[in-house]
Formats: structure tokens, sequence, C-alpha cells
């Protein structure tokens, strides 16, 4: 059995991959310094898969401590999902940020090269592309100049990577994630944001719950079919599962070139209005909401072009919007509950 470290895996996107790799078969080391997330869901994975990961409390950015966790256990492949992500934050503490998401991936790769540990699945993101000037947006456009220091990490980790693979027998393939939302079936485990969402689906689910007030749309006067913003909303279930088959794609050798790049999204764009209705739908209640201005920052509209993933990967998602809004609403009602 292959035992793959999971960085982050205690958070959001991780904690539902850590759930697909124990159910293909994998052994988990979560590292995780429970910055963003909470012990309990060890439990959680538990109770879904019937196993309790591994676990050590690191902070991965300080190199002594990232060195423990190679010592501690036998590592042979790692998923990097250790990072800060929040856009509006990365921009009054950029130092922070800077040093955080680069020292994790930093003291990662020279463990795997001094270890030779060679396969890498790193966490990166759409955000990478900025505004596209053309869509579907295709793994080969352009990136253009990040809009914080957040996007900026996933474009260095990325350019990072590019010359890591060249000097080394490291081989590494980067999501690039458009916007994870939803949560596990089970309504165990899911997203639990620390103080006030920045994102759009904890925001509406907290409002609907009672946790916020409002919901404020940021702007209707975009040139989109109903004004607001349009995005490539994925169920974090589907995310997680391209994981594990990007994963596969290192172990099995079946990578074209030491670094891949792949589009994780549904290749469907929602505006946030389709996004508000839907969950209405789902949740048969009535969103307390209104137009605010523009937030800065935001792109207009961006959506994947899916078929390099699904060619190269065989990996679609599958999930409805319908399925996405449902399942982060039975999450946040297991969350109120508590
Ligand atoms: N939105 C609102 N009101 C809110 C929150 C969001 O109207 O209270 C809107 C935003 O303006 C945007 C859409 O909902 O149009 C989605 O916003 P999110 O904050 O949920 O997601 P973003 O697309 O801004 O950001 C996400 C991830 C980032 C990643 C980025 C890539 O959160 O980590 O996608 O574009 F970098």
């Amino acid at each position: 059995m292959k035992t793959i470290l999971v960085t982050g895996g205690a958070g959001f996107i991780g904690s539902h991959t850590v759930v697909e790799l124990q159910q293909s078969g994998y052994d988990v080391v979560i590292a995780d310094n429970l910055y963003n997330s909470d012990i309990e869901v060890l439990d959680k994975i538990e109770e879904i898969t019937g196993k309790k990961p591994h676990f050590i409390k690191v902070d991965l950015s300080k190199t002594k401590e990232c060195n423990l966790v190679f010592e501690t256990y036998n590592i042979d492949g790692i998923i990097n999902f250790a990072a800060f992500k929040a856009v509006g934050e990365s921009c009054s503490m950029p130092i922070e940020y800077y040093k955080n998401n680069m020292n994790i991936l930093l003291n990662l790769l020279d463990n795997m090269k001094r270890r030779d540990i060679n396969y890498i699945v790193h966490s990166s993101s759409c955000t990478v592309y900025g505004e596209p000037d053309s869509l579907p947006i295709k793994e080969e456009s352009p990136t253009k100049k990040a809009e914080s220091p957040y996007g900026n990490t996933k474009q260095m980790a990325e350019e990072v990577l590019s010359f890591v693979v060249q000097a080394t027998d490291i081989n590494a393939i980067a999501l690039r994630y458009f916007n994870p939302i939803g949560a596990h079936s089970s309504a165990k485990i899911g997203e639990l944001p620390r103080g006030v969402p920045n994102n759009l689906m904890p925001f509406i689910t907290q409002t609907a719950i009672g946790k916020r007030k409002e919901l404020v749309v940021f702007g209707d006067d975009y040139p989109t079919k109903d004004g607001t913003c349009i995005r490539d909303y994925i169920h974090v279930v589907d995310l997680a599962k391209a994981h594990i088959v990007a994963l596969n794609r290192l172990f099995e050798n079946k990578n074209k070139k030491p670094l891949e790049f792949f589009n994780i999204g549904t290749g469907n764009g929602f505006s946030v209005l389709d996004v508000i209705k839907s969950f209405e739908k789902t949740s048969n209640t009535k969103l307390n909401y209104k137009i605010g201005p523009r937030r800065k920052g935001d792109v207009i509209e961006i959506w994947a072009d899916t078929s390099f993933a699904e060619k190269l990967l065989g990996w679609k998602a599958q999930k409805t919007l319908d399925e996405m809004t449902l399942s982060a609403w039975n999450w946040e009602k297991a969350l109120s509950k508590k």
C-alpha cells in the first residue's frame, strides 16, 4: 500500500481528498497546522471511511517541522494543499503569504529530492489566468499579472515546479482549480471558513441559516447575461477525485512531461444569481440578498476548457450545480446542530 502525504489534509479540499484516497486504497498521512481547520475532521473522516488517517501537527513552512514529517513516515507521494488562501487578506499580509506558501513548497521539494520521493500533485488555481482573453480557458492560455499576492504565490509555485522538475527526478502535476463548493454527501465534512466568509457559497449558507444578516452580490452591472460575475463552480468531491487520477497518472508514469497542468472545473459558467437561484430551489428557502458595488479584483467571467483533463486524465466532473448547493446546505445544517 502506498503512503501519501496530504499537506493541509484537514482543510476543505484536503479532507475530501483524504476520503477519496483512502477509498482508493492509499494510506494517508495528514500534515496540517490546523490554522484553518479542526482536529475533529479526523474523526469525521474515520466515520466515513472506517479508517483514521495518520496525523502530524506541523507548520510545514518551518524547515525542521517539515523534515520531521519525512523522518517520521515513509512517503511515496505528496498532495500539497497547505497554503494561505484568502485573496483579500493576502493584499494586506503579502510577506506572510509569500513566506508561508513558498516555504511550504520549497521545504517539501527539498525533502523529496533528498529522499527520492518523485511524485507531487500541487494545488494551483484558475487565478493564474487573470481576466481571460477568450473562453472557455485552455491550459496553454497565457497567465497574466496576478491581482493579489495569493494569486502570485500560485503562479510562482508553478514556475518553481517547472525548474525543479528539470533539475531533479521529481514529476509534478499542477491542478488549476476553478471554484470548489459543496460538501461530502454524508454532511460530515465540508467548508469551515474562519470568521466572515470571503467566498460566495459559505456566505450564502451562513446567511440562510441566520449566522449572517444578508448576502451582498458584488455588482450586477457586468457585461454578462444577468450582470453578475460568471464562475465555473465545481463540486469538491469531483475535485477531490481529480487528485486521485492525477496521482495515479504519476505513479503509473503516464505523464507526458515532468510537469503537467490541468484545468479542474466543469466547463460550465454560472452567474452569482444562478447560484442563488439554485440554492433557493434546493434548500427551499428564500435568501436575503441585495445588490451591492463591485468587489475589487474580481474577474468578470471565467470557465474552464476541460477537454485536456478529460482526454489525458480520463476525468470529468459529474455533479450538477443543484447537487453542489444542496450538499453545501446539508453541511451548514449539520454544523448548526452541533
Ligand atoms: N460574491 C458575491 N458576494 C459575496 C462573495 C462572493 O457576490 O459575498 C461573488 C464574487 O464577486 C464572485 C463570485 O461570487 O463573482 C465568486 O466569488 P468567490 O469569492 O466565491 O470566488 P472567487 O472566484 O473570487 O475566488 C475563487 C477562490 C480563490 C481563487 C479564485 C480564482 O476563492 O481562491 O477563485 O479565480 F483564487
